[in-house]
C-alpha cells in the first residue's frame, strides 16, 4: 500500500508515519508536509533513517492541487491520510484564516486532486469538536448532529461535509474518522497535556481554564494510530467512524495527576480567564469501530500518561527547541512572558 500522510510532520502524523511503517512491510509512506510552527522533521528523524527504502518527504502545501496531483502520480498513491490542519482551538479563536485555508480549502484541494488518480481510500481525519458540546450526560455517535462552536471545529465541520459530499457526487472513495483528545510524545506544547508536563517540569504555573471542570476523553496517540490502521484495511468507504479512548477527565484532575507523577506542588496549578465558546465535555460512543472492525483502545491512562512525562523528561532539548522565537513572541503577545 502507498500511503500519501499529510502533515506527517506534526503530532498524530509523525506518530501514525512511525507506526505504521513499523507494522507493516509492504506499506510506503509519501509525507507532505508545510512545516508551520506545529510540523517538526525532528519528529521523524528515526523514520527517515530506519525506513529510508519506504519512507520520503516532500515541503509543500496541501493548497497546491497540482503538486498534489504529481505526488499521487508519482508515487503511485492508492491511499491518501489527510492530518494535516491547524489544530489549535485558541489560535483560530484569536485568528481563524489560517484554518479556513488549510482546513477547508486544503481539504478541497486534496479531494479534487484525488478524483484524477485512482484511489482505493481517502481518509480525513476529523475530530469529534465538530459534534459540539455535551453536557454532563450521553455520548457523541456517528449520527449525532454537527454543531461546532469553535472557528477551528468550524473549520473542520466544513471539511467533513466537504468530504461527505465528494464520496455523494463522485464516488470518491472517502472515510471520515473523528476521533477525541490526543496526548502521547512529540506534541506541541501549546495543547493542555504537554503544556502541563513542560511547564511543571520547570516549576512555572499551570494554567487552567475557567473552574478546570471541562471534560475531555483521552486517548494515546498510537491508540489513534491503530484505529486507522484498522480502518485503511477494512473500513468501508461513505462511512464515519468515531474513535475514542473511554477516558473521560476533568482538566483540574489531568493537571493533579501531571503533578503528582512528577512530584510537584499543586500549588502550580492557577485558574486563569475561561476559553471563549468552551465546549464542557467531550465523549466518544466508538461501538460502531468495536463491533465492525473489532478495534479498542489498547493504553490505560495513567501508564500513557507516565510514558509521555518520561518522554518530555528526556526530550527536554526537543522542547527548547520547538519554542522559537516566533512562537514566544505569539505566546508573549497573546498571554504574556512564558
Ligand atoms: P499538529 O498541529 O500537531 O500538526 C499539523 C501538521 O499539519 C503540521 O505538521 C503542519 O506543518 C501541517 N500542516 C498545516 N498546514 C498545512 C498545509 N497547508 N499543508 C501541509 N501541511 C500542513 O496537529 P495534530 O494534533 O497532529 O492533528 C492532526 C490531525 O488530527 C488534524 O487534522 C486534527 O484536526 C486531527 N485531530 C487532532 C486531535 C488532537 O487531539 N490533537 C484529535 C482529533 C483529531
Ligand atoms: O477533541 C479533539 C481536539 O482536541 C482536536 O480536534 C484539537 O485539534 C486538539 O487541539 C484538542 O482540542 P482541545 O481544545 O480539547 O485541546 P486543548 O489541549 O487546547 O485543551 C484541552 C482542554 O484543556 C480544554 O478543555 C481547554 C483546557 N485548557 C487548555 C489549555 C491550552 C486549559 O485549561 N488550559 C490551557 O492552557
Amino acid at each position: 500500500m502507498n500511503i500519501l500522510v499529510t502533515g506527517g510532520a506534526g503530532f498524530i502524523g509523525s506518530n501514525f508515519v512511525r507506526f505504521v511503517l513499523k507494522r507493516d512491510q509492504n506499506v510506503s509512506v509519501t509525507n507532505l508536509d508545510k512545516l508551520t510552527y506545529a510540523g517538526n522533521l525532528e519528529n521523524l528523524f528515526d523514520v527517515e533513517e530506519k525506513f529510508s527504502e519506504r519512507y520520503n518527504f516532500h515541503h509543500g502545501d496541501i493548497c497546491d492541487k497540482l503538486l498534489v496531483k504529481r505526488l499521487l502520480k508519482e508515487n503511485d498513491i492508492d491511499c491518501i491520510v489527510n492530518f494535516a490542519a491547524e489544530t489549535h482551538v485558541d489560535r483560530s479563536i484569536i485568528d481563524s484564516d489560517a484554518f479556513i485555508r488549510t482546513n477547508v480549502i486544503g481539504t478541497k484541494a486534496l479531494l479534487d486532486a484525488a478524483l484524477d488518480a485512482d484511489l482505493r481510500l481517502f481518509i480525513q481525519i476529523s475530530t469529534d469538536e465538530v459534534y459540539g458540546s455535551l453536557g454532563q450526560d450521553g455520548k457523541f455517535c456517528e449520527e449525532s448532529g454537527i454543531d461546532p462552536n469553535s472557528p477551528y471545529s468550524a473549520s473542520k465541520a466544513a471539511a467533513d461535509h466537504l468530504s461527505r459530499a465528494y464520496f455523494k457526487t463522485y464516488k470518491l472513495p472517502v472515510i471520515i474518522t473523528r476521533c477525541s483528545n490526543n496526548y502521547g510524545p512529540y506534541q506541541f506544547p501549546e495543547k493542555l497535556i504537554p503544556l502541563l508536563i513542560t511547564n511543571a517540569i520547570e516549576n512555572k504555573p499551570l494554567p487552567i481554564y475557567g473552574a478546570g471542570k471541562n471534560i475531555r476523553d483521552w486517548i494515546y496517540a498510537d491508540d489513534h494510530s491503530s484505529a486507522i490502521e484498522m480502518i485503511l484495511n477494512s473500513g468501508i468507504p461513505g462511512e464515519v467512524y468515531n474513535i475514542g479512548g473511554d477516558c473521560e477527565l476533568e482538566n483540574l484532575t489531568v493537571a493533579e495527576m501531571v503533578l503528582d507523577l512528577l512530584a510537584k506542588p499543586r500549588s502550580l496549578i492557577t485558574f486563569v480567564k475561561d476559553r471563549p465558546g468552551h465546549d464542557l465535555r467531550y465523549a466518544m460512543d466508538f461501538t460502531k469501530l468495536k463491533t465492525e472492525l473489532g478495534w479498542s483502545p489498547a493504553m490505560r491512562f495513567e501508564t500513557g500518561l507516565k510514558q509521555t512525562i518520561d518522554w518530555y523528561l528526556k526530550n527536554q532539548d526537543w522542547v527548547a527547541r520547538v519554542f522559537t522565537k516566533e512562537y514566544l513572541d505569539y505566546y508573549e503577545q497573546n498571554y504574556g512572558s512564558r
